[in-house]
């Protein structure tokens, strides 16, 4: 695993405007990040065999199955209940038995903000479970809506016989088809633990085995449709097929259930088995309340500014940070970064160009891995004319420096970046002796009269009886400091009130400055630091 990049702080400035194609910056940054960087998730997933410290359970597949109990709450007539989040108040059911709720979800929470519910991340993790694990590339869509409480208990069980699985299946919106496809497909990774399903497994604990999990076939970390053909060639070890207790033998009903047409089908043709996965795993993740609404499918940007922003620096303006770039093409797999051609062009305040608003960026080494692609980082500290100042950007690269440089321009309207009031994002953090956490932003004071300054901050709090936070927004106005280390900007300042101690949670910052009859906005994500 090479050393990944930090995902947060990230600022984006200017408001999203609109349904186009994405582009930057975006209502789910945060969530295209981790999904393309896999910055907080990847580690625990690549290799998909990876443990969860300190037993030998895989996150990898306690992270699908969480993915599913979640879903499983689901009611086609009522349209109620889905992959929510609600699993966060089930965990004490038997039908969630075991640690692997909880563990997900106390892996899940350090991404959860604003901009990302703890649903968006179940299904994200699952996405990205499936794809480390070998298997195929599922869409994701965000704009999940975490539950505010539980929902009904409708998660199957071993012990429960075919009919009450097929009428449970077909609540949560699948036929017996898909409900033997759910099964089979999820059922490729992970196993069984004696310490959970002690009627269903036996003499299994040992002292490298301390859960007793047996596994349901011979490839538990890889998604493949061994499920399928050691089932069909009669050599299953699944502990709930072929298990000594025929009552908990779910998945030997359920895979018998239409007469082996199904896992026939699978064992015998590999490709079918991953995409009819793909399409039910798509499904799944994808039931929700009827009441909401998902986004467009999420997808890399070729081009994204990381953790860029503007500074008043040592009294200059200064833009610094990262450019990320992504590929899927083998030009960019055999790509060295060092010899890639990357420059940052700049439009001024005005709107204007000039062949002097150029600077090329450096390659950022060690090169970091995406699950979809070829991702390469490029570092950027830029002093710009603070007189002129900066209304947007693009990126003119190449993979090769013979090739022809491709322009990023964001979908055509370039990386819009204002520098008008802005969060001085180095200085935004956590006072290691007060417990204060404070922003610092820098405004223009040359712009006319300022009506209103203020920011709105959104951070998680904990709720009863679930991992998952509660996401809790506050106002407060910006006060002025004073000058600023540049004569065109003075220094303003607020302090969050956090109501104690910051957690671990992201904290989503919009800024809000009314100057002249001109609303200016900036919006900045950060993981507590200390300062
Ligand atoms: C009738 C339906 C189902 C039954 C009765 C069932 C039952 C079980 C049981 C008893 C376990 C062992 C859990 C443990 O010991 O930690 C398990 C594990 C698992 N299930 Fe299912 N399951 C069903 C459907 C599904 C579906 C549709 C998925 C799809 C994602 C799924 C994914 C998983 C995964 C990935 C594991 C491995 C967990 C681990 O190794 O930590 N299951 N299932
Ligand atoms: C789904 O909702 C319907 C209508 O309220 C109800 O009759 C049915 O029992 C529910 N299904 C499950 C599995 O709870
Ligand atoms: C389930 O639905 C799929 C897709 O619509 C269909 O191909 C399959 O035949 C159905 N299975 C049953 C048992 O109805
Ligand atoms: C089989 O499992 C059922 C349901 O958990 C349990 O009631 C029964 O005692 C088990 N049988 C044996 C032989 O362990
Ligand atoms: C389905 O496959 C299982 C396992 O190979 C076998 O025991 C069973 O007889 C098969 N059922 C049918 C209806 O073919
Ligand atoms: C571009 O910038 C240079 C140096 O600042 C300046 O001399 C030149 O006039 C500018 N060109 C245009 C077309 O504005
Ligand atoms: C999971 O965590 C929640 C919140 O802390 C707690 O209420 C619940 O009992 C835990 N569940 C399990 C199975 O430990
Ligand atoms: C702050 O800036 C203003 C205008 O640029 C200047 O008149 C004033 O002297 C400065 N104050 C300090 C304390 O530097
Ligand atoms: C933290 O707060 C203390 C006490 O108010 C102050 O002396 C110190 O300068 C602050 N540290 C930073 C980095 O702002």
């Amino acid at each position: 695993m090479f050393i990944k990049h930090g995902l947060l702080p990230l600022v984006s400035l200017l408001c999203y405007t609109g349904a186009r194609a994405y582009v930057w910056p975006g209502p789910y940054d945060l969530l295209e990040d981790e999904y393309t960087v896999s910055t907080v998730l990847g580690d625990f997933i690549e290799p998909c065999s990876a443990p969860v410290l300190p037993g030998i359970r895989l996150a990898a597949a306690e992270w699908l199955r969480t993915a599913y109990h979640d879903m499983a709450t689901h009611n086609v007539s009522t349209g109620l209940g889905g992959l929510d989040a609600s699993i966060g108040f089930e965990t004490d059911r038997p039908q969630n038995i075991g640690s692997a709720m909880n563990d997900s979800l106390n892996f899940f929470v350090s991404l959860q903000s604003r901009t990302s519910s703890m649903s968006d991340i179940i299904a994200l993790a699952a996405v990205l479970v499936v794809k480390s694990c070998g298997g195929p590339g599922i869409p994701y869509r965000p704009g999940r809506i975490d539950a505010t409480e539980a929902g009904p208990a409708t998660v199957p069980e071993p012990q429960q016989d075919l009919a009450t699985h097929i009428s449970m299946f077909a609540s949560q919106g699948f036929n017996v088809t898909e409900m033997i496809g759910l099964v089979a497909c999820g059922h490729t990774i992970g196993g069984v633990h004696q310490v959970d399903f002690p009627f269903t497994i036996e003499n299994s604990i040992t002292d490298s085995n301390p859960d007793g999990i047996v596994h349901f076939d011979d490839t538990f970390a890889t998604f493949d449709n061994h499920i399928a053909s050691q089932w069909i060639s009669g050599q299953s070890v699944d502990p709930i097929a072929v298990g000594f207790n025929a009552t908990t033998n779910s998945d030997a009903r359920i895979f018998a259930a239409d007469g082996n047409a199904t896992m026939s089908g699978f064992a015998s043709n590999p490709d079918h088995f991953q995409s009819q996965c793909g399409s039910l795993f798509e499904r799944m993740v994808n039931t929700v309340p009827n009441s909401v609404h998902l986004a467009d499918v999420l997808e890399p940007l070729p081009v994204k500014p990381h953790r860029l922003s503007l500074a008043v620096t040592d009294g200059s303006l200064v833009l610094a940070g990262q450019i990320r770039i992504f590929s899927t093409s083998a030009e960019a797999a055999a790509a060295s970064p060092d010899d890639m051609p990357v420059t940052l062009r700049w439009t001024d305040r005005n709107g204007k160009t000039n062949a002097t608003y150029a600077a090329s960026l450096t390659a950022d080494f060690p090169p970091t891995t995406s699950l979809w692609g070829s991702l390469y980082f490029f570092n950027a500290k830029i002093v710009l004319d603070a007189g002129l100042g900066i209304s947007s950007f693009v990126i003119d690269y190449a993979f090769d420096p013979s090739s022809p440089l491709i322009h990023g321009d964001n979908g055509g309207g370039g990386f819009p970046l204002q520098d008008i009031a802005f969060f001085q994002s180095n200085q935004f953090c956590t006072n290691i002796t007060t417990g204060d956490t404070s922003v610092t932003a820098m405004i223009r004071n040359d712009m006319g009269p300022i009506g209103d300054a203020y920011i709105e901050y959104t951070f998680g709090v904990s709720q009863p009886g679930t991992v998952v936070l509660r996401q809790v927004t506050v106002r407060t106005a910006l006060t002025r400091v004073g000058n600023s280390s540049l004569p065109l900007y003075d220094e303003y300042t607020a302090l969050l009130d956090l109501g104690g101690f910051p957690t671990i949670t992201n904290i989503v910052t919009d800024l809000v400055a009314e100057i002249g009859q001109k609303t200016y906005t900036d919006v900045f994500t950060l993981s507590p630091g200390f300062c």
